[in-house]
């Protein structure tokens, strides 16, 4: 059977692709301290296969056609196509069919309904974390794309299900595989809105700490109240939160957290011991 053997969330700023010096050298060393201690974890857990959960930025997917959450199943999925993520060493990724399809399949039986794609660019959001926790070669992954760019949104609510589904789903595969689950985005940022840049650090901290101390409904309450206040980008909370609810809210430890303005977020990095979960 497949084992769920790591979890992780990682923020995924551009800047740090695009600007990774502009903070300074003393910054730049803490916060490649954090990466490097991710990638450390990471690699330890000896994962077969990666499931990330990261949003969409409007690479894939439009107003035309906008899934809330889509599994992707396919073989293969391409490398970034943003621009500025030409030096980033990802020109594709294999897929798992398999266990993406099981996803998929678990989904519909439990009382989901996904959206599905076979063929997916991988972005920034995913392919920034694991650039710079220096992950080669490239993994095998099943992304998992929720949409946090643009309301309405899956609930919170929601959000928690779908982590304790996903955890059920992988736990059920039949195949003996190591699974390494990742979430990718937030915190607190705002992104073309009037608070641009702003980084609401107590709502960031507040998060972090109630995700340390391992209750997800509180969590869930939490970001009820204030999940509107701390700039659209952090919308993206919701993949922490599935992560969180994936592993039973048990476990977490921040191993870094970087509040750059130059970079415009809270960046956060986590993980998770599955074994408490
Ligand atoms: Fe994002």
């Amino acid at each position: 059977m497949a084992k769920l053997v790591g979890a992780f969330a990682s923020s995924h700023a551009p800047l740090m692709a695009r600007a990774w010096e502009s903070v300074g050298p003393e910054r730049l060393a803490s916060i490649k301290k954090t990466f490097a201690e991710m990638g450390r974890r990471f690699k330890e857990a000896k994962p077969d296969v990666l499931v990330v959960i990261s949003p969409d930025h409007w690479v894939n997917f439009f107003i035309n056609n906008l899934p809330s959450v889509c599994i992707c199943v396919g073989e293969t999925h391409e490398g970034p196509p943003e621009p500025w993520m030409k030096d980033v060493p990802y020109k594709s990724f294999p897929g798992h069919p398999g266990l993406g399809m099981h996803l998929a399949e678990q989904a519909f039986k439990q009382g989901f309904e996904p959206s599905l794609c076979y063929h997916l660019q991988i972005d920034h959001g995913i392919a920034i974390p694991l650039w710079r926790m220096g992950i080669p070669p490239t993994p095998v992954i099943v992304p998992i794309i929720v949409n946090t760019v643009e309301p309405p949104l899956v609930t919170l609510r929601r959000s928690a299900d779908w982590g304790r589904f996903i955890r059920r789903a992988i736990d059920s595969y039949p195949e003996d595989l190591r699974v390494v689950l990742m979430a990718t985005g937030g915190l607190s940022h705002s992104i073309g809105e009037p608070d641009m840049g702003r980084i609401y650090e107590e709502f960031d901290l507040e998060c972090l700490e109630i995700m340390r101390s391992g209750n997800v409904e509180a969590l869930v309450g939490f970001l009820e109240r204030n999940i509107e206040s701390a700039g659209n980008g952090a919308a993206e909370i919701r993949n922490w939160l599935m992560a969180h609810s994936a592993v039973n809210g048990r476990g977490f430890d921040l191993i870094g957290y970087h509040p750059y303005p130059e970079w415009y977020v809270g960046n956060a990095f986590g993980s998770w011991n599955v074994s408490a979960a």
